[in-house]
């Protein structure tokens, strides 16, 4: 329990951290790697340069010190990131080690002005912080090892199928080695790989959304060659079926209520549809009848994925309607395109259902943030919309 003392002289320093709060957190990343290299292991060496991973370190622990009278309003935050971690392999024994060097960063940065009692009430609060964390994250650890099919930490399993989905986009499926069968999961949930592009570098970690179906015997997941990315350019042009990847076992908290019988729509930009096809299989096998109104946008129907399984998905569930739409109007069409440019109140006026539903939205974080606001201005609630970022998560809270 943190005393009063502390949680005033936290909250009292929380605007000079806000104005430092990035600066804080890429001098805490540079002396971290320069004493503990090993660690870049576990960090996206991408993330850190294009300064995402630190916004999203130092937006999370001044929310958590904004809010530091309740941290129930961050369990969502908590979670995703527990998740995150845990698919990372981040252990409690790391959090001593982070917490030294971002102290030590807030010194650096600020002088004179980080005083004695304001370092200790940081300590305290990053040291309450922490046990948060390692407390949910040990849970997630013992339900992933004793879950059937589960397995601690990174396994290798052999790539069994290839399968191009379009011009951008390949499946790739997967058989367990270590085992017989799969850990089960939730659709919505990424597996994460670690391949060494480059020959005795360090491990690089990506996520990947599930597009098979919970209870297979193999996993499919589908990836999209990025420009200069390195481990998507990885599995494009060197993995072959036969060959080994390292996979730890599935996390992640987005997810839609199988149970609701409210109807959904699921909306998708680019990639972003892969964790919506594997929630889009799964409602059709529980309830053929749900309610579901899909929505896709790409850039051209060459880069779009799974839309000929969608088609068919819907065309065996008689509530369910598909529309497609191409952003670059420049490109090929045909007449299964039902709009070109981007999302606009009126598309979604024209196509969501009538009532109350829920939606699952997942794209380019422009693009979540334009059609949250769109939702939000036609009287969609916050709490019926879910997210899914494919990098590290924006400022919350702060
Ligand atoms: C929860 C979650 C689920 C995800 N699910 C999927 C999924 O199902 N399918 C999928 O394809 N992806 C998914 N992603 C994204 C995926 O994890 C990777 O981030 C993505 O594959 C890019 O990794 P990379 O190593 O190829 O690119 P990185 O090397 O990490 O580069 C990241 C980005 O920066 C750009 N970039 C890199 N170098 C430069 C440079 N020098 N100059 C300018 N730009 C540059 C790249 O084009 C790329 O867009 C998911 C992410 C998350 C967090
Ligand atoms: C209380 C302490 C910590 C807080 C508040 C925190 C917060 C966060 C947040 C907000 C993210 C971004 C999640 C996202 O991807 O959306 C993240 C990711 C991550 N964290 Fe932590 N974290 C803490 C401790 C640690 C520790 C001890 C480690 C291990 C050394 C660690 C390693 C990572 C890694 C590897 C990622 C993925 C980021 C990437 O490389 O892109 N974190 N953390």
């Amino acid at each position: 329990m943190l005393s009063q003392q502390t949680r005033e002289t936290v909250k009292a320093t929380v605007p000079v951290l806000v104005e430092h709060g990035e600066t804080i957190t890429t001098h805490f990343y540079k002396t971290l790697f320069a004493d503990y290299p090993d660690l870049k292991n576990i960090f996206n060496a991408k993330n850190q340069a294009q300064g995402q991973q630190p916004r999203a370190l130092a937006h999370a622990v001044l929310a958590a010190a904004q809010n530091i009278d309740d941290w129930s309003v961050l369990q969502g935050t908590v979670e995703l990131v527990a998740h995150k971690h845990r698919s990372l392999q981040v252990k409690p024994e790391h959090y001593p080690i982070v917490g030294e060097y971002l102290l030590r960063a807030i010194k650096d940065v600020l002088g004179d002005a980080a005083t004695d009692d304001i370092i200790t009430a940081w300590g305290e609060t990053y040291g309450a912080l922490a046990q948060v964390f390692i407390d949910a994250e040990k849970a997630l650890y013992e339900e992933t090892e004793q879950q059937q099919g589960g397995w601690e930490g990174f396994q290798p399993f052999l790539v069994s199928k290839i399968i191009r989905e379009s011009e951008e986009v390949t499946t790739f499926e997967v058989d367990p080695i270590h085992t017989n069968t799969v850990a089960s999961f939730t659709p919505g949930q990424y597996i994460t790989v670690r391949v060494k592009a480059e020959e005795g570098g360090y491990w690089a970690n990506r996520h990947y959304s599930l597009t098979s179906l919970s209870g297979d015997s193999s996993y499919r997941f589908s990836v999209k060659k990025e420009q200069k990315g390195d481990v998507s350019q990885y599995l494009h042009d060197n993995v072959k079926v036969g060959d080994k990847i390292e996979l730890s076992a599935p996390a992640g908290t987005f997810a839609i209520d199988m149970e609701s019988n409210e109807p959904i729509v699921f909306i998708g930009g680019g990639v972003g549809a892969t964790p919506l096809f594997a929630m889009l299989q799964a409602i059709k096998l529980h309830d053929p009848n749900h309610s579901v109104t899909w929505i896709q946008t790409a850039r051209s129907l060459q880069v779009m994925a799974f839309k000929g399984q969608v088609e068919s998905l819907v065309a065996e569930m008689p509530n369910a309607n598909a529309v497609f739409g191409i952003s670059d109007a420049t490109t090929p069409m045909d007449e299964s395109v039902s709009f070109t440019g981007h999302i606009t109140k009126e598309l979604l006026e024209r196509f969501l259902p009538e009532g109350e539903f829920n939606v699952a939205l997942c794209g380019p974080v422009a693009m979540i943030g334009h059609v949250s606001q769109l939702l939000g201005e036609i009287g969609v609630p916050e709490s019926r919309i879910f997210t899914e970022q494919f990098g590290p998560m924006e400022p919350i809270g702060v």
